[in-house]
């Protein structure tokens, strides 16, 4: 095997890119500032392999941040894609993939109807109108660590008390975005109890990832989520679980799968993404038939999109979910049992501390002290070893494997993981234990 480093050709893109666009990339974890380095530019992908410009493999374990549930380059989901684009790209008019995607939907998840939009970001943000618009309300409850898009009334900070509306999480955001949500602590029963105590006749939602994965895996603690769906229904608010992540990859019917379906309760509202638009820019939001009613333009509240439901993404989307059976999310159950067991064997041995949690396929492994117990929340999430990650995420890159280049994400696997490729990330995890192990030493 050559190590795939140096990577001129990579890195003669990146300077060009940074010229012409903030940082060289156009969403910034891409661009390596929390593992240093330079991003692989990559050219092609298959399967379950990445080839960058310099001609170098890599497993990859980013799956587009969660899309290629069936790897890269699906011979049948390509078919379907070449035919749809044979037909034209965007009509502006209604079609029949966005009809058969939507029902495909709502057969899996606890979702009446859906609206389609183009990304996760418009999918959280739409829903947030919507459930102002039905309830008459407008205070948002969401959780610090839980990501659910640029959505500016989302970009929010925790105030500096647990009832105190929050504050801008970027410039660019003005108060009077923020000044209507309140952050509380992840898995924190009390703080929503005592949030909906003091403010629950105006709480239109909350919001929260079904399972967090934007702060690495924080899967909900057993009865978490239905509590949430209670404290709702009881105050007359909406109960939002954004599923852009887990939705259709946790399991068949996404981290809901794992505890609404177990547990006999539905979300108000869910938003979908990722998975779902099968590689391509397409996203949801859906629910109640009562409150989907109340969108434009059989109800009031306005949402629109030039390109929602566009044809080739909802036909990719669409086969994909089609082909997404059993079989796939037990052949990638497989695949993550036994990489994060790997990984946990060779930090251990390495004597490196660590913490490894999962939702469903999806897992994280955090450089947390296991003395602290599980992370369940942003705080504890927060106290990751990021230098350690940085060494760790190097010596896997160097072996051909490509991690999210930040310690806070969960890693992504697809049916096309097979025992090569795993094979390849089980070789390299004893080096990037010791690598992180060495880095620690040097401290
Ligand atoms: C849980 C969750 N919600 C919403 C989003 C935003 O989706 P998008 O990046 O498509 O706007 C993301 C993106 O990672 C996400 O993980």
């Amino acid at each position: 095997m050559t190590p795939p480093e140096p990577a001129p050709e990579s890195a003669a893109l990146f300077a060009r890119a940074r010229a012409v666009t903030p940082g060289g990339v156009n969403s910034p974890v891409r661009a390596f500032n929390a593992v240093g380095g330079t991003p692989r530019f990559i050219r092609s992908a298959a399967g379950a392999w990445l080839t960058d410009v310099d001609g170098h493999e890599y497993v990859d374990l980013i799956c587009s941040w969660g899309p290629m549930l069936l790897g890269h380059a699906h011979p049948e989901v390509q078919a379907a894609v070449s035919a749809a684009v044979s037909r034209g790209t965007s009509y502006g008019t209604p079609t029949e993939p966005e009809v058969l995607l939507a029902e495909e939907i709502v057969d899996r998840a606890p979702v009446e109807r859906v609206r389609f939009v183009s990304s996760g970001t418009e999918a959280t943000m739409s829903a947030i109108r919507l459930a102002r618009g039905f309830t008459g309300r407008d205070v948002v409850v969401k959780f610090a660590g839980c990501y659910h898009g640029h959505v500016d009334s989302l970009l929010a900070s925790a105030g500096s008390g647990l009832a105190t509306f929050a504050t801008p999480g970027t410039p660019g955001v003005p108060a009077s975005s923020t000044e209507l949500t309140l952050v509380l602590p992840y898995n924190d029963r009390a703080a929503v109890e005592q949030v909906f105590a003091e403010h629950g006749d105006r709480i239109a939602c909350l919001v929260t990832e079904a399972a967090p994965g934007n702060m690495g895996v924080v899967p909900p603690e057993p009865g978490f989520n239905r509590f949430l769906a209670e404290t709702c229904t009881r105050h007359g608010a909406l109960f939002v679980s954004d599923e852009v992540m887990t939705g259709f990859r946790a399991t068949r019917q996404g981290q809901w799968g794992l505890d609404g379906a177990v547990e006999g309760w539905r979300p108000d509202l869910v938003t979908f993404g990722k998975v779902m638009g099968g590689g391509f820019p397409a996203a949801a939001f859906g629910g109640r038939a009562d409150v989907m009613a109340r969108l434009s333009p059989e109800g009031p509240v306005y949402q629109a999109g030039t390109l929602s439901g566009n044809p080739v993404a909802t036909t990719a989307g669409l086969t994909t979910l089609r082909l997404a059976t059993d079989e796939v999310y037990a052949h990638i159950g497989w695949a993550a049992d036994t990489i994060k067991t790997a990984a946990a064997e060779a930090l251990t041995a390495a004597g490196v501390p660590h913490v490894v949690q999962s939702a469903g396929t999806m897992f994280s492994v955090f450089f947390t002290d296991p003395a602290d117990g599980p992370v369940r929340d942003f705080a504890a999430a927060s106290r990751t070893d990021a230098v350690a990650y940085a060494a760790f995420f190097h010596a896997m890159l160097d072996r051909q494997v490509y991690l999210p280049p930040s310690a806070y994400e969960a890693w992504f696997l697809s049916s096309a993981h097979d025992e090569r490729a795993v094979q390849t990330v089980l070789d390299a995890l004893p080096h990037a234990a010791a690598a992180a192990a060495a880095s620690q030493g040097t401290r």
